[in-house]
């Protein structure tokens, strides 16, 4: 077959310098799949291990007899792969680079060396209010370096983190800290975006008002913006007092490999979230192999993914992956159009950034002010781009390659999921061929498959649901105190294979395009929303009977939220009430939530059975009221009629 003119093939110097090229992908991919014992019991070395495993993969699918262990004998503590293994040959090397929301502020360099001692002094405070092995943290900080050392110091002492994302309202946090009954939490007075603050000490305030969290003993509050907050004693503790006078050395814990790292709580198709567990040998050897390949690591690399710690992407590619390869991280506090369109490409000039990780929804969004804020700077240090979170349309990939990376810089579209723990689908920069719009081939040992609704596994050229075949040592091991719902969400769905909840075609050389959640989960900006959980936020609202939401695509956060509202009997709908059911949401779930289109809806379109057949929503949402279909089964068919009619403002 001829290549098509959308194929950029490995770049020759790229390929000449690289870690894998073509070649060794094909060789190594084949033993991967072939004899994964040997293969990840080899990566695994690159850790270090208080005990080095001798068993190393120990899994079945079966949902029956279902157990994911891999280097189960092992014995580690993440935070010592991270930091004091690097303090003989690179103790002086920068771990992290701050950059402040506000550019005025002064970029700030920590040295591993200056991370190993913060560290070790928040562990040491950490112990000393109580925290033990296994016990539950709460994370809700902006992106500071605090945010990296709170983690890092749980992991020292055995501690669970559980990090929330800042822009999670009281309930969220509340409902998060409930589940894992988290016994301390860390917070900021304030935080900083884009020119306004956060008000997240106020928020934890109010999130321990609500039931459920009474586990909390200690609240550690960081000074970053210096606003007042109140301090409620004894519960509520600054972390500079408590942390300053504590030894700048802390004896780690000994963790098993299969003892848990962190929750982290994540949206599914039915309930409330999920607390997605991972565990400490299998993720860090799975977060720093696909983090040193897929970015075709290199030791002076100044490596920027623009992820929230608060997300799976900022545990793996800004804390993790990249401190446990002794790498240069950058943590951006900001968000891109503060002060103004050009900033990433500011960063990237004053901190001389050589790889660059970010979401399409952030490319679309820039793409829309056109080349000019990106060709005032010269990112000239740039190597490599990557994308994650989200398809990537090819227009936008196109305008990243072209403009960003000034057809210099590989494009890595990078497909995986916090279920995942690191990427299973991507190119490699040396080894891959480029095309716009596919995340390309399974990173080494991950066996992709796609099957039709029956479950039957489709060959060559296809579109169907993606499964994964066998483990690999990033995955999660269960859903933190419900392992039953792990085995029925992942793999009863199709028997014996762990099921993505994504949709994928497969094309005639072999890449991978995912096309997009094929369950209830709405990806908004690249974030994951539920649509059961939007809905149970607005049918709490007193005037509201009933309430069904659907994603509908959206030109910059790839995919919108749309919500179908019925009233209470004798409820009157008003422009007033419509702003007043947004507000609920985003109060009740956080900004995040908000619903992009709100419908009044008298009736909502339902099966005999009384089952909301959402298909239709989705096409009403869509604005696509001739493909609605078969509407047949419904109870009340001209219930449809109005909603599209409404829609359509006739
Ligand atoms: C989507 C983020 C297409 C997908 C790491 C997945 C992607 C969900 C890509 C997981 C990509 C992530 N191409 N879709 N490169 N990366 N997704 O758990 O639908 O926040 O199931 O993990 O994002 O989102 P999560």
């Amino acid at each position: 077959m001829s290549p098509s003119p959308d194929i950029h093939p490995v770049d020759p110097d790229v390929a000449a310098n690289a870690r894998i090229d073509r070649d060794a992908y094909e060789r190594l991919y084949a033993e991967s799949v072939a004899d994964p014992e040997r293969f990840w019991g080899r990566v695994g070395e690159r850790l270090e291990w208080m005990r080095t495993p001798t068993r190393i993969k120990d899994v079945d699918f079966d949902a029956r007899n279902l157990h994911i262990r891999w280097y189960a004998d092992g014995e580690l503590n993440a935070s010592v792969n991270c930091l004091d293994r690097h303090l003989e040959a690179r103790g002086d090397k920068t771990a992290l680079v701050f950059e402040p929301d506000d550019p005025e502020h002064g970029a700030q360099h920590i040295s591993y060396r200056a991370l190993h001692e913060r560290v070790c002094k928040l562990a040491n405070a950490l112990r000393s209010l109580g925290v033990r092995k296994g016990d539950r943290v709460t994370i809700y900080l902006p992106m500071i370096p605090e945010a990296a050392v709170a983690m890092l110091a749980c992991a020292r002492v055995g501690a669970i983190h559980s990090v929330v994302f800042g822009g999670f309202a009281a309930n969220s946090i509340a409902d998060r800290v409930a589940d894992c009954e988290s016994k301390l939490i860390i917070t900021a007075d304030e935080g900083r975006r884009g020119g306004r603050t956060v008000p997240l000490k106020a928020n934890v305030d109010a999130a321990l008002k609500l039931p459920g969290t009474n586990s909390v003993e200690t609240v550690l509050v960081v000074r970053h913006t210096g606003a007042a907050v109140d301090m409620q004693m004894p519960r509520d503790r600054w972390y500079d007092a408590v942390t300053k006078d504590q030894p700048a050395q802390c004896e780690p814990e000994r963790m098993n490999a299969e003892d848990p790292l962190f929750i982290l709580y994540t949206s599914g198709s039915t309930g409330k979230p999920k607390g997605v567990l991972h565990t400490t040998g299998g993720y860090l050897v799975y977060a720093s192999y696909t983090h040193e390949l897929v970015f075709d690591l290199r030791e002076d690399d100044v490596y920027w993914c623009t992820a929230d710690v608060g997300w799976v992407t900022g545990h793996s590619y800004i804390v993790y992956g990249p401190l446990a390869n002794g790498a240069t991280a950058l943590m951006f506090e900001g968000v891109p159009n503060h002060p103004d369109t050009s900033r990433f490409w500011q960063v990237v000039d004053k901190h001389q950034v050589t790889i660059f990780y970010t979401a399409p929804t952030a490319i679309r969004a820039l793409m829309r002010d056109g080349d000019g804020p990106v060709k005032r700077t010269s990112r000239s240090s740039l190597r490599l781009l990557g994308s994650v979170g989200e398809p990537i349309n090819p227009e936008a990939w196109r305008w990243y390659y072209e403009v960003v990376g000034d057809s210099r810089c590989p494009v890595v579209d990078t497909w995986w999921q916090t279920e995942t723990g690191g990427i299973m689908i991507s190119p490699l920069p040396g080894a891959t061929d480029l095309k716009p719009g596919s995340a390309t081939r399974p990173f080494f040992g991950v066996r992709p498959a796609l099957v039709d609704t029956n479950g039957a596994i489709l060959e060559g050229e296809a579109e169907g649901n993606l499964v994964i075949l066998d483990s690999w040592p990033g995955q999660m091991r269960t859903v933190y105190g419900d392992h039953q719902r792990f085995i029925d969400t992942y793999f009863r769905t199709y028997p014996g294979t762990y099921f993505s909840g994504d949709g994928c075609r497969r094309d005639a050389d072999g890449d991978y395009w995912i096309t997009g959640r094929v369950d209830d989960v709405i990806n908004v900006s690249g974030h994951r929303i539920g649509t059961a959980e939007v809905e149970s936020a607005l049918v709490s609202h007193p005037k509201v009977a009933e309430a069904a939401v659907v994603g509908f695509p959206h030109d910059i956060k790839g995919q919108g939220i749309y919500a179908y509202v019925t009233l209470l009997a004798g409820e009157m709908s008003s422009e007033e009430l419509r702003k007043e059911l947004v507000a609920h949401v985003r109060s009740e779930i956080g900004p995040i939530a908000t619903p992009d289109h709100l419908q009044w809806a008298p009736g909502l379109p339902k099966t005999r059975s009384g089952k909301i057949m959402r298909r239709i929503l989705r096409k009403i949402a869509e604005n696509a009221p001739d493909q609605l279909g078969d509407t047949s089964t419904l109870a009340d068919p001209s219930v449809v009629q109005s909603l599209v009619d409404e829609r359509l403002g006739r």
